[in-house]
């Protein structure tokens, strides 16, 4: 009985990965994002067709990372909703001293938005934040690595690449890539950032 139950599971296990493998195959195929990129843009939303396309893409890779990981849906849809979410307002005029980041979480929420990871995701995406869970952390990853980005495309893609097998130290990568262009452009680093370098795990 047992054995015949741990047999039924492992068929079902089976069948539900070729039917995700499939569907992958399927969407690379036609062309098409996942299902779950329909999250979309919030209705109040400013933003210009390059920065829309930023966010597309992503999505993308948040989508495409989450497949990769068998990331649970629910999961999935935290950090989408965190992307779709984090530039919503990054062409509007804000009061001075209001971040594009801030603003959105603070709209988000009134909206309704109610998860605070996705809101701190949303929030510091620009910064870092050492309180993060995962929502913030991939968007982090993929606001830096998308591949419309421009400068050092093949490191950054080589980077995106490993992220589903290696994303500690990937994030590590990144932060350091960060803080390195800042300071080599004689800029300040925020003291949020620096608390996020500095709770990441060394090697
Ligand atoms: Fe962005």
């Amino acid at each position: 009985m047992g054995n015949r139950g741990s047999a039924q599971r492992t068929v079902i296990a089976v069948a539900r990965r070729a039917w995700r493998a499939l569907g992958r195959l399927l969407r690379a195929w036609r062309g098409r994002p996942g299902p779950s990129l329909d999250v979309g843009l919030p209705q109040w939303a400013e933003v210009d067709k390059r920065r829309r396309a930023h966010i597309r893409r992503v999505a993308a890779l948040v989508e495409r990372w989450a497949e990769e990981m068998e990331v649970p849906k629910r999961e999935r849809a935290r950090w989408l909703r965190a992307v779709w979410l984090h530039d919503a307002l990054r062409d509007a005029r804000l009061p001075k001293g209001t971040t594009h980041g801030a603003a959105a979480a603070d709209r988000a929420a009134r909206q309704g938005e109610s998860d605070a990871g996705v809101l701190d995701a949303v929030r510091y995406h620009s910064i870092g934040y050492a309180g993060w869970d995962a929502a913030g952390r991939m968007l982090y990853l993929a606001d830096y690595l998308e591949p419309g980005r421009r400068g050092r495309r093949k490191t950054r893609a080589r980077l995106a690449e490993r992220v589903p097998r290696d994303p500690d130290r990937v994030l590590r990568e990144v932060v350091k890539q960060q803080i390195r262009g800042r300071l080599r452009a004689g800029r300040t680093i925020h003291p949020l950032t620096l608390e996020f370098w500095n709770s990441l795990d060394g090697d």
